[in-house]
């Protein structure tokens, strides 16, 4: 129970039920002295629950999610799981490096979406508890071939919660072969704890003047569009439902073009929800984020607590390098080769405000 007393952080495991295939997933909980709490599994490596408090100390769970593993599967909308080797899409699932073609897995339309079909958010990953740190270290290693990527590529992710009440998520990856990563985290967040059955009245901010423009297929052109004062804009504050109808496509579901990206962390993005108080603030040290609003969930899920999660139940902020970056000589680079080591850093602040 979070009270005034509890001036520890600390980290616990409890089972959280099996996998079709008869394995037995674990749910860990770090708490810090706040009360605040965040759970995470080793399926997918996905965060399960975020507990934070509201402006009137009320902790609740903001992010969406299910009670057990086997709500997990299969995660069609990747809920908390983390994401590789490459989050975002790569077209028609084909690429060339150093003069040779890949082909990957497809799962979404022609294209490679989040990794493939069984990509990070599906497989088991080692878990190592840092009490010190307040942390759990996940790590999990891609064999030669997965998915059709080339070469193995050990992975680690470091989640800590902080006693400022922040999730820290540092990615780290090395590789025996030149191969493409973009690691993310795919949590939807309702600041409102569910309050609000979409996030519509959320208001949200985002340190970004311009956007990658895609086609049909969500496909980047390789077009940097500026967000000038349109519906893409979120250079202020701006509640996300007042243009949503305007946005090209199917509401929210594009990368932004950080502005000022020097690979250093710093703040990206902020959202705000009015009824909670609650302020989630984003950092990263990567050049892109996917603002994706939820779009295509449909009523069709019910997740914790039974809530039903209709469209737009949650927003996410996938921290990443640009989508479909293997294929574009003219975005930030993605691949990894031999004796190089990928690190991203990106951290979730959960805060309140009066108004
Ligand atoms: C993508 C969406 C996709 C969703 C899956 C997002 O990162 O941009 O297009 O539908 O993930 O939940």
């Amino acid at each position: 129970m979070a009270s005034e007393e509890q001036n520890e952080s600390t980290i616990t495991q409890a089972p959280f039920g099996k996998t079709p295939d008869g394995r037995e997933a674990t749910l860990y909980t770090l708490t810090n002295k706040n009360g605040v709490t965040v759970k995470i599994t080793n399926y997918g490596g996905i965060v399960a629950s975020i507990l934070a408090p509201d402006k009137a100390g009320n902790i609740e769970d903001i992010v969406l999610g299910y009670d057990q593993v086997y709500g997990y599967i299969p995660n069609d909308p990747y809920f908390g799981a983390l994401i590789g080797r490459f989050g975002n899409r790569i077209a028609k699932g084909k690429f060339y490096l150093d003069g040779k073609e890949y082909t990957l897995a497809t799962n979404n339309g022609p294209n490679h979406l989040h990794g493939g079909p069984a990509g990070f958010h599906t497989v088991f990953w080692d878990v190592e508890e840092l009490p010190q740190q307040n942390a759990l270290k996940l790590t999990y290693t891609s064999q030669d071939g997965e998915e059709g990527y080339p070469g193995t590529l050990t992975t680690t992710v470091v989640y800590t919660l902080t006693d400022d009440n922040s999730l820290l998520i540092a990615y780290e990856a090395t590789t025996d072969k030149p191969t493409p990563v973009n690691l993310t985290n795919h949590s939807y967040f309702n600041l409102s704890a569910g309050k609000t059955q979409d996030v519509l009245s959320h208001v949200a901010t985002i340190d970004a003047d311009r956007y990658t423009v895609v086609d049909d297929s969500f496909i980047p052109t390789g077009e940097l569009r500026p967000v000038a004062d349109g519906p893409m804009d979120f250079t202020s504050p701006k509640v996300i439902g007042t243009e949503i109808e305007d946005v090209e496509g199917n509401g929210y579901d594009h990368n932004y073009v950080i502005n000022d990206y020097d690979g250093s962390l710093k703040k990206i993005a902020s959202v705000y929800e009015p009824t909670s108080g609650r302020v989630l603030e984003v950092e990263s040290t990567l050049p892109g984020v996917q603002f994706y609003t939820g779009n295509f969930l449909n009523g069709s899920l019910t997740g914790k607590g039974g809530q039903v999660y209709i469209q737009r139940a949650g927003f996410c902020l996938e921290t990443q390098d640009f989508p479909d970056a293997p294929n574009q000589p003219s975005f930030p680079n993605t691949i990894l080769r031999p004796g190089e080591i990928y690190k991203a850093t990106t951290v979730y602040s959960f805060s309140t405000r009066e108004k």
